[in-house]
């Protein structure tokens, strides 16, 4: 019996993902918790004559990466994000590329909740407070924060995460403005159905009128920096930044100058750059007062994290079988 055609992955991911691969193909899968180096995916893929590939959004697949196996035929990556893809490369070579939109929408939205009411309420300071046994007594003003209810919530990005983001304003009686390249009048719609008052105003103004700014863009060349110092400095130094979306987008440089100087209270990042933040990056002399971060966390919830494996696997199956994509990132992105 001839071989079966054979898929490469860069990391194992949860169950059945692997598994439902492997009833009709061989899969070789890196064993390391850290990704392999690109030079390895390149040895494998070439070596494996590999047609299907999946990644995680922690792996550069680049032309040299597709180049690798003349018979690469699908990329899946285990993310809805795709920005560690050339996407432009992968179509002028015909491979399909496969990610996992919508299925981790409520979950990233739940965790940016999370981060805004950790990040306006000190929990990690309250921790780390009873922690280094210096709870003496109950204090009148002890780690006071401002209240997320009442408050502007501030939604840079209005797509399915950011929208999500806004449509749960509607438990904390929040006011939303929101900016994005187009106005989204049928999300507005929804949103302000769910009880937001929700308004499409200006980035200009989404920064200097909100008390919390959550940042929901993709990463792309024109989003690479979008909140750099002179956003920062629009923003009230009473404001809290959250990022649940890809580091870049938020200039490190400029929000070390925000936190040193003051522009604004604290900022809530899941996402970093550079990722992972190393644990002496100067970044981190602002926490936690001035500062949360979380490893890349926001769609790690179980069941999450499980069907983002089951429709990695059905985007490569898709793929490897000549069929179209269930989840094409190539046509999400154009
Ligand atoms: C997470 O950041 C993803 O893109 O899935």
């Amino acid at each position: 019996m001839p071989n079966k055609p054979t898929v490469y992955a860069t990391r194992a991911i949860p169950s059945p993902g692997i598994e439902r691969l492997e009833e009709s193909y061989d899969v070789e899968v890196w064993p390391e918790k850290t990704p392999p180096s690109k030079e390895h995916v390149i040895e494998r893929l070439s070596e494996l004559d590999a047609h299907g590939l999946v990644c995680l959004l922690t792996d550069d697949i680049d032309e040299a990466v597709m180049d690798a196996s003349p018979n690469l035929e699908v990329i899946s990556t285990y993310s809805v994000g795709y920005d560690h893809i050339d996407l432009a490369a992968a179509t002028d070579r015909g491979i399909a590329v496969g990610h996992t939109p919508g299925v981790l929408t409520g979950t990233t939205a739940d965790f940016t909740w999370s981060l805004l009411a950790t990040c306006a309420r000190r929990t990690v300071e309250g921790y780390e407070y009873v922690r280094d046994d210096r709870w003496e007594t109950w204090q009148p003003e002890l780690l006071t924060g401002p209240d997320l209810h009442g408050a502007t919530l501030g939604v840079v990005g209005l797509g399915n995460i950011g929208a999500a983001v806004a449509k749960r304003a509607a438990g904390f009686d929040m006011t939303v403005l929101y900016s994005d390249i187009d106005r989204h009048e049928e999300a507005e719609q929804r949103i302000a159905d769910a009880g937001v008052d929700i308004t499409y105003v200006d980035q200009e103004e989404v920064f200097a009128r909100s008390d919390f700014v959550s940042v929901h863009v993709p990463l792309f060349e024109a989003t690479r920096g979008l909140v750099g110092e002179a956003e920062l400095r629009q923003m009230q130094e009473s404001a809290v930044l959250v990022n649940t979306s890809r580091g870049p987008v938020v200039d490190t440089n400029a929000l070390v100058k925000a936190l040193e100087g003051d522009w604004i209270a604290r900022a809530g990042l899941d996402v970093t750059d550079p990722e992972p933040l190393p644990a002496d990056h100067e970044l981190l002399e602002y926490a936690p007062e001035k500062l949360v971060v979380t490893p890349h966390l926001a769609s790690a919830s179980i069941e999450t994290r499980r069907k983002m494996a089951e429709m990695a696997a059905e985007n490569a199956l898709a793929g490897l079988q000549d069929e179209p994509l269930p989840n094409s990132a190539i046509e999400d992105a154009s």
